[in-house]
């Protein structure tokens, strides 16, 4: 064959390869609402950064003579690229091909590409949207996604690793994206579950559609499976570039310092009256967040999924920070299993990528009751104590006002290792509150008041006499349990130079094989 011959074969097997499962499947995708892998990956890259792998990569299967069907590039999109000029790995499903199912080549691909992101340290982009296992491949399929999830899990705390669910992703595909850091899902189109809904009507009889047994909201809301949620695919790829801003490429790095021109002491006014005078009164957290971030900027992870406690990324002049704040404007704050899952989960991910946590505190207690105990409310509060506790990085807290009992201890306090842990003046540190104090500590003397007029003179004067010691914190701050206590207003200044004090931290846990957090 001749030089030029070769170069146009060359050249018409890359426009084959981009072509997927051909123009009518291509057609079909964009009728769904939906992009292509490889308009994804030009979505979610640096313009002209890809670099493709295994284009001409086809599966070796020859059964239901599929020996005689084969697409270049066998159904998934792989290689490296830029996020901001940061290199990333990516690979992205191609539904056009065989539904996006997944053969052993396929596999192999992917394993590639999550190999080499290990090697050089950088993070691992999955655009998922599959039709599962390629039914013609049997058992080598399940030994792909097997090959798959064995580097996700060694690939977990090393390098971070971003899912997005862009179509369908069912049975046991869906534990890849589990095991990675983050998945997001689009609003339209996206489903993940074990089983499907006419599995589930032959064994439980339910009635339920594929939106109502694994949608995007159900995963946001319900499950807490999805982190984020997007309108359309293009603001899920977006999300995912911003998300990539404020990590680490691995486990040996710091995330990346970017230039701030928010005045680092710039003072908060609207602080020092935020908290409102009934203890009793919600407040919205994230206009405290807001008020302290470098230009009032934070990416809020798990939105809508138990809004008791707050979670997601901001910058600190121009320092990446992990944020968890309690919510009084949702259930007072209160801790509950699904507020311990997703806050444990959070300050685990800060810790493995050397991510600072600031910790906002108000929180009331943990939630009573029988369905948070039948459903072990005392592992999963164990979970986010245990995060917190073992996490090496900086941790500053705020207290701003209700840290009662054993939620006091879970939410970063001195004990577990809190580096700098400071308190507004509206602070009240406490076993409980004045309220329950008083029934406990004097039942008694409450029972032998025959008289309501008196009874009720008797409560408030002891629920004073018990304020005056607690609702404060300058009790906490007599035994150095906090360090200072802040005016309102001064707080982004404050945590700022405490995280610039404690950016060269080193703090370290036995030596061990893994630790046994409870799971
Ligand atoms: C091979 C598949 C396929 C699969 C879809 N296709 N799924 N080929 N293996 N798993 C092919 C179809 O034959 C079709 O080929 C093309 O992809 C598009 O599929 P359609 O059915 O036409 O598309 P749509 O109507 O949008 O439905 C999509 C779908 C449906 C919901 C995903 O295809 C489906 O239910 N597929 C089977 C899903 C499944 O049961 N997978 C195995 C799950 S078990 P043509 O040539 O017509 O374009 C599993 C175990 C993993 O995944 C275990 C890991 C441990």
């Amino acid at each position: 064959m001749a030089f030029e011959e070769k170069i146009k074969q060359l050249l018409d097997k890359r426009v084959e390869a981009k072509m997927g499962g051909g123009q009518k499947r291509i057609d079909s995708q964009h009728s769904k609402g939906k992009l292509t892998a490889r308009e994804r990956i030009d979505l979610l890259l640096d313009e002209g950064s890809f670099e493709e792998f295994d284009m001409f990569v086809t599966h070796n299967c020859t059964n239901f003579g599929m020996q005689d069907k084969t697409f270049l590039s066998d159904g998934v999109v792989t290689g490296y690229g830029t996020i901001d000029g940061r290199l990333v790995y990516v690979f992205s499903q191609d539904f056009t091909i065989f539904g996006g199912s997944l053969s052993e080549s396929f596999a192999k691909k992917i394993c590639k590409v999550m190999d080499q992101a290990m090697k050089v340290g950088a993070p691992v982009i999955g655009l998922n949207d599959s039709g599962g296992a390629r039914i013609q491949e049997g058992v080598n399929s399940l030994a792909g996604y097997a090959e798959i999830f064995e580097r996700n899990i060694l690939a977990s705390g090393v390098i971070p690793q971003i899912s997005a669910i862009f179509g369908p992703c069912a049975g046991g595909a869906v534990y890849s994206p589990a095991l990675t850091d983050f998945i997001m899902m689009s609003k339209e189109n996206s489903y993940m579950f074990v089983t499907g809904p006419k599995v589930v009507k032959t064994v439980t009889g339910e009635d339920v559609t594929e939106s109502n047994l694994g949608g995007a909201n159900v995963h946001a809301t319900k499950s807490g499976v999805a982190h984020f949620v997007a309108d359309n695919e293009q603001e899920g790829i977006l999300l995912i570039r911003k998300l990539i801003s404020y990590l680490p490429s691995n486990n040996l790095e710091e995330a990346p310092l970017t230039s701030c021109s928010d005045p680092i002491d710039r003072l908060e006014d609207t602080l020092n009256s935020i908290i409102p005078e009934n203890p009793n009164k919600p407040y919205d957290v994230k206009n405290v967040i807001s008020a302290i971030v470098d230009d009032g900027e934070f990416l809020e992870v798990h939105e809508r999924f138990a809004p008791n406690l707050v979670v997601g990324f901001a910058r600190f002049n121009g320092m990446s920070v992990g944020i968890v704040a309690n919510q009084p404007n949702y259930m007072a704050g209160v801790l509950d299993i699904n507020a311990s899952r997703k806050g444990a989960r959070f300050v685990r991910f800060c810790d493995a990528f050397n991510i600072p946590i600031v910790t906002l505190v108000d929180v009331p207690g943990f939630l009573p009751g029988t369905g948070q105990e039948y459903n072990g409310i005392i592992i999963h509060g164990a979970k986010f104590l245990f995060a917190y506790g073992e996490a090496t990085v900086p941790k500053v807290t705020v207290t701003l006002r209700k840290s009662y009992g054993g939620a006091h201890d879970v939410m970063s306090c001195k004990q577990l290792r809190g580096d700098i842990n400071y308190a507004w003046p509206t602070a009240q540190i406490a076993v409980m509150g004045a309220s329950g104090a008083t029934t406990i500590l004097y039942g008694s003397e409450l029972k032998k008041i025959e008289n309501e007029e008196e009874k009720t003179k008797f409560i408030a004067e002891k629920e004073q006499e018990y304020s005056d010691k607690f609702a404060n914190p300058y009790d906490a701050a007599k035994y150095g349990y906090i360090d200072d206590v802040i005016e309102p207003r001064n707080t982004r200044f404050r945590v700022i130079r405490a995280l610039q004090a404690l950016a060269t931290k080193k703090d370290n846990n036995p030596m061990k094989k893994h630790d046994n957090i409870p799971l």
